[in-house]
């Protein structure tokens, strides 16, 4: 009897994707825990395994990736993002690596529009206000916010999050948007009729930025002090991709002297902190990196990564190999 093969999930997931791992006779293993597992860990792990189902805290580096045993196949990333994993060492060692996209678009574009609401309006900081007990009865300057509708927004990275998130802020609330990207598309221009605009014109133009954009040495710091000195003072800014697109620190800075009216961040440089002070800042609302989670779209996720394992160990090229 050929053994059984190994799979290592790094953190408890939804049951669905587990159970169908488990119907087609693998054993999996599940490290359970908060915590992030080292790199060492991680490594250790690797060496008997047939496949890899990981999320994005993971730094599936080229260390880890070295140490991995002749059996390992797949590397199922639990995210859309794959920044954490070194793609090209995996290339090298004729392992697989896969993402989850598209099933999770619309939720992250639900997260980013949300985000823009509530800073604009200032829900968080009226929230706190309320629950403090300092709301003394209605006033006519109380928590004065911007409004949204004919605005013009500013999408960095026009992929599928940044379109969902383009069209539904044109068709509801007649959004002028505009984007920037590292690759132009103009076709995608045409068909959503979203014009192209230089980095920096963007910054000057728009009234929300909403940055959409996968993490890539070229992303990294797109938007540094330089930058955040462009946008106008009565922008804001919104991050639900990666946190080191954005120089924190530098944001932080403008938001202390209000370069910019505010913030609305789900992801941070160095997560899980964020760089001092900006939590002490009332122009700021930060979740922490949840824009994907709903149930129905993490059982999706949870489905997703197990479907590219099951392909690739049955020999097959899995639905979302990245190459
Ligand atoms: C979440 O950040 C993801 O990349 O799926
Ligand atoms: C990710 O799904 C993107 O392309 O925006």
């Amino acid at each position: 009897m050929t053994p059984k093969k190994k799979i290592f999930v790094t953190r408890e997931i939804p049951q669905v994707g587990i159970k169908k791992l488990k119907d087609q006779g693998y054993r999996v293993i599940i490290h359970r825990g908060e915590n992030p597992l080292s790199k060492k860990e991680l490594a250790k792990n690797v060496k008997e395994i047939d496949a890899l189902l990981c999320i994005l805290t993971d730094q599936i580096d080229k260390t880890v990736i070295e140490a991995a045993g002749a059996n390992l196949k797949i590397i199922a990333n639990y995210a859309v993002g794959f920044d954490n994993i070194d793609v090209e060492a995996a290339k090298r060692k004729n392992i697989m690596v896969t993402n989850t996209p598209g099933i999770l678009t619309d939720t992250v574009a639900e997260h980013a529009i949300a985000l823009l609401f509530s800073v604009a309006r200032r829900i968080p900081e009226a929230d706190r206000f309320v629950r403090a007990k300092k709301y003394r009865g209605w006033g006519p300057m109380l928590f004065l916010g911007s409004g949204v509708k004919g605005k013009t927004l500013g999408i960095i990275g026009l992929g599928r999050i940044g379109i969902e998130v383009a069209t539904r802020m044109q068709s509801g609330f007649d959004m002028e948007v505009c984007y920037f990207d590292v690759s132009r598309n103009e076709k995608l221009e045409q068909e959503y009729k979203i014009t192209y605009e230089p980095l920096e014109s963007l910054l000057k133009k728009s009234d929300f930025v909403s940055i959409h954009a996968p993490l890539s040495p070229t992303t990294r710091h797109l938007v540094g002090l330089k930058q955040l000195k462009m946008m106008k003072k009565t922008a804001y800014l919104i991050n639900t991709s990666r946190g080191a697109i954005i120089d924190e620190g530098a944001l932080a800075r403008a938001l202390k002297n209000k370069w910019i009216q505010g913030a609305a961040l789900d992801v941070f440089e160095f997560e899980p902190k964020l760089v001092p002070g900006i939590t002490d800042l009332d122009n700021v609302v930060v979740t922490p990196h949840m824009a994907s989670a709903t149930q129905e779209t993490r059982n999706k996720m949870s489905e997703m990564a197990a479907d590219n394992i099951i392909a690739a160990l049955s020999g097959q090229q899995p639905p979302n190999l990245i190459r």
